[in-house]
């Protein structure tokens, strides 16, 4: 499944250009619910999912609740995660565009989707490690130099502490990597509960070794 040269290398060369910068921008007020309801009607989230207070009707998502239960930071990514296929084929079928959040914008929806900073679990370092195989990121990401070639290495990635400037990252590329998924023949990978924080502890942990 390796990417074959000169293909690869202009993607790679392209990937790498469009890298973010530091993507802390906007911290200047803390999160907050009501502005991340806001961001998911401004979104077209409440096209399938009723908002706090509305009838659920014939919307195909669950209805989200005000407030949402907690939960790590890591659960709420997980489920917006697995979810991008599914709201990709919407928006597809649809002609729509898919919507860009921003860093902001991603900090005020996942705390209206119940993310609550410091609840984080102890990483499975190990388990880690064998998701990131398993779910088959290092066929398209190199990781520390090794793996695979189509992706930026998993390294380059500063934030694994932070989910929020992650999630904002992988939402607004996520069309790009949903079609290399489909040319690849890659199942997306999708991920159960706990195997996010396992994950990004893992990488977290390698980035702090390779400083
Ligand atoms: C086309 C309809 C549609 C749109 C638009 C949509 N969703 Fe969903 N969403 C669903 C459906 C259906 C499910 C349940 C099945 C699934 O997970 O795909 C779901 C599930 C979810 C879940 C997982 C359920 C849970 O509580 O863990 C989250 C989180 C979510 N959506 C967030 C969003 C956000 C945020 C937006 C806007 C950026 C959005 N959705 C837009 C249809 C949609
Ligand atoms: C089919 C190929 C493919 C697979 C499989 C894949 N990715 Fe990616 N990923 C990409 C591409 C392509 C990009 C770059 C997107 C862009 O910049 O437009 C990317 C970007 C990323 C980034 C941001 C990297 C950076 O330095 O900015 C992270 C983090 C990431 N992926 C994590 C994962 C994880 C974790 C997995 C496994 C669960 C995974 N990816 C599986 C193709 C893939």
């Amino acid at each position: 499944m390796r990417p074959r040269r000169i293909g690869a290398a202009i993607t790679l060369g392209l990937l790498l250009a469009g890298l973010p910068p530091a993507v802390t921008q906007g911290a200047d007020r803390a999160p907050e619910r009501g502005a991340g309801e806001r961001v998911a009607a401004a979104k077209g989230c409440g096209v399938c999912h009723a908002l706090p207070g509305e009838p659920r009707g014939k919307k195909p998502g669950p209805a989200f609740l005000a407030p949402a239960p907690p939960q790590e930071a890591s659960e709420v990514l997980r489920r917006l995660w697995n979810h991008i296929p599914g709201m990709r084929q919407y928006f597809l079928a649809r002609g729509l565009a898919w919507p860009v959040i921003s860093v902001p914008e991603m900090a005020d929806l996942l705390t209206f989707l119940g993310m609550q900073p410091g609840r984080e679990h102890a990483p499975n370092l190990d388990r880690g490690r064998v998701l990131l195989v398993q779910k088959g990121c290092l066929k398209c990401h190199a990781l520390a130099g090794e793996g695979g070639r189509v992706a930026p290495d998993l390294v380059r990635f500063r934030e694994y502490g932070n989910p929020v400037p992650l999630a904002a990252f992988l939402w607004n590329k996520a069309p790009g990597m949903l079609e290399r998924i489909d040319k690849s023949g890659i199942p997306f990978p999708v991920f159960q509960e706990g195997d996010m924080g396992d994950l990004l502890g893992f990488l977290g942990a390698l980035v702090d070794v390779s400083r």
